[in-house]
């Protein structure tokens, strides 16, 4: 395969889409083919997924962790096979909200689910596709409540967990971190969007030709 897949990772409010926006634009104006996605939704079937994940309410009653952990996979194994691998193997460069590391850090630290299991069903779903670099938003939770407060809105699903699951997310996202710190950039998300972005330009410019 020959184009680069780049991930964006941390908890609600962190500044994810913001830093991507961004970098899917720079990438662009270099004259790279961006394309630019994210998970839970990346696709129509996914796009259903979301709606159901996210604002199922009432309806969908309470969701089993298992369940909820096959949907997310279900969306990623529809969004890598007819999104990203086409976009990677024609050579673009896939900017992507979330991936694999959200079920690791939502679905196995945020519920407990047991994390080789979790990462098992990702990887089967993804076809074992990792990405070539992760960009971790690190943010406390109680700062990323407040952001997510100022954007208003009802707060969806898993955004209206508990502090202690969101601290949990934090916490398994930071341990994945730890364990493949080639992989990762780690950054604290409390810093200006244009100190991040510069950061994540540094680490960005020399995974490209051109
Ligand atoms: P998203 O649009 O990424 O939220 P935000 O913009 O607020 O960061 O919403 C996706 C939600 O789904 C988010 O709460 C994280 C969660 N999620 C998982 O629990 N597991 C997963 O595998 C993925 C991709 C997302």
């Amino acid at each position: 395969m020959t184009g680069l897949f780049i991930t964006f990772e941390g908890g609600d409010g962190a500044g994810k889409s913001t830093q991507a926006e961004l970098l899917g634009a720079w990438l662009g104006e270099r004259g790279h083919e961006v394309v630019r996605t994210r998970e839970p939704g990346g696709t129509r079937l996914g796009a259903e997924v979301r709606q159901l994940l996210l604002h199922g309410g009432e309806a969908i009653g309470d969701v089993d962790p298992r369940a909820e952990a096959l949907l997310y996979a279900a969306d990623r194994a529809q969004h890598v096979a007819k999104v990203v691998r086409p976009a990677l193997e024609r050579g673009a460069i896939v900017v992507q909200d979330r991936y694999i590391d959200s079920s690791l850090a939502y679905q196995g630290a945020g519920r407990v689910l047991d994390l080789a299991e979790v990462r098992g069903i990702s990887e089967w779903a993804a076809g074992g596709l990792w990405p070539d670099l992760t960009v971790l938003l690190d943010l406390d939770p109680d700062a990323a409540a407040a952001r997510r407060r100022t954007r208003g809105g009802a707060a969806d699903r898993l955004e209206a967990e508990a502090a202690e699951f969101h601290a949990a997310v934090r916490g398994g996202f930071l341990a994945l971190a730890q364990e493949d710190p080639d992989r990762y950039l780690v950054l604290d998300a409390a810093q200006p969007a244009d100190a991040l972005n510069a950061a994540i330009l540094a680490r960005v410019a020399p995974l490209i030709r051109s």
